[in-house]
């Protein structure tokens, strides 16, 4: 029977190969098949990204971890996957997550003062620790909304991410000008020097979260400073919704039998899956496993 991976092992391989591991946030099953058929197709390890919103929607932590854990068998899905929490809002999340059977989560707690958020990662890594699970903290905020989680976008300090990283985490989230969802016409880009130095003080695979729609020159740039997972939901969202609306408007919907929801879904899948490769390929892991 094939189990989903901690995260640990993938990343700090990427973090020495200056690539970076791509983790695509899940919304149901189709979206879920997509991405690991793409990762086995390509041989490629991911991680499969699940929002308190996400798992909310599908049903629960166990009905997510059910049903990726019987995709993985059923499509004997053989190269590492991770099954990641994002953005815990709480222990308690967090301690859900791993007891159904995530191996991976992460404790976001840039809500909380700083003595809460070490306090509450210290907690979360003691618990992963006991089933092999591996760890992402946050340090500043990353900007935007995902999920309902709102963030004003608070640039890290090097204090926060060495007093994180010395907690064992296993993956460093921080805030460097990013921002979940659509990236607004005056953005003003990463911030490569922050990340730099972060970086080398936390000295541990950071991740690079609002990863739709950063221009490939950056995307690159930030793998080199050390981005080894970046997380991406907004795109596939767009890609499907796109392909979906296509389908819709061109009549589609009308002819024979048209309306079959597997019919409906098909040309959104198929847009992940492109999507996703070409994800894939830009950040270094395709066919890293
Ligand atoms: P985007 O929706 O901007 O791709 O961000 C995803 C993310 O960071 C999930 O944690």
């Amino acid at each position: 029977m094939h189990k989903f991976v901690n995260a640990k092992k993938m990343v700090d391989r990427a973090k020495l190969g200056k690539y970076a591991i791509a983790h695509f946030n899940i919304n149901n099953l189709e979206w879920t098949r997509a991405i690991l058929e793409t990762a086995q197709e390509t041989k490629t390890s991911v991680i499969l990204g699940v929002s308190e919103g996400a798992i909310k929607y599908m049903g629960g932590f166990n009905t997510v971890v059910a049903m990726s854990l019987a995709l993985l068998n059923d499509l004997n899905i053989t190269v590492p996957i991770a099954l990641h929490l994002d953005h815990g809002q709480s222990v308690i999340s967090c301690k859900k997550a791993l007891d159904a059977g995530f191996s991976s989560v992460m404790f976001d707690g840039s809500h909380l003062n700083f003595n809460e958020n070490i306090k509450g990662t210290k907690e979360v890594v003691m618990y992963a620790k006991k089933k092999n699970a591996s760890v992402e903290a946050e340090a500043g905020t990353i900007g935007g909304e995902e999920d309902g989680v709102i963030g004003s976008g608070e640039i890290a300090s090097e204090e926060d991410c060495k007093a994180l990283a010395a907690l064992g985490i296993d993956l460093l989230a921080a805030g460097i000008n990013n921002i979940h969802g659509k990236y607004p016409p005056n953005w003003d880009g990463l911030k490569f020097d922050v990340l730099k130095n972060l970086s080398v003080a936390a000295n541990k695979p950071m991740v690079l979260h609002g990863g739709s729609g950063i221009p490939k020159e950056q995307v690159q740039k930030a793998i080199s400073l050390g981005i080894s997972k970046i997380n991406v939901n907004t795109e596939l969202q767009e890609v499907f919704a796109a392909a979906i609306e296509k389908y819709v408007t061109s009549g589609k919907l009308k002819e024979d039998k048209g309306f079959d929801p597997r019919k409906v879904f098909k040309p959104g899948i198929e847009a992940i899956k492109l999507k996703v490769k070409e994800l894939l390929t830009e950040f270094g892991s395709l066919g890293k496993s």
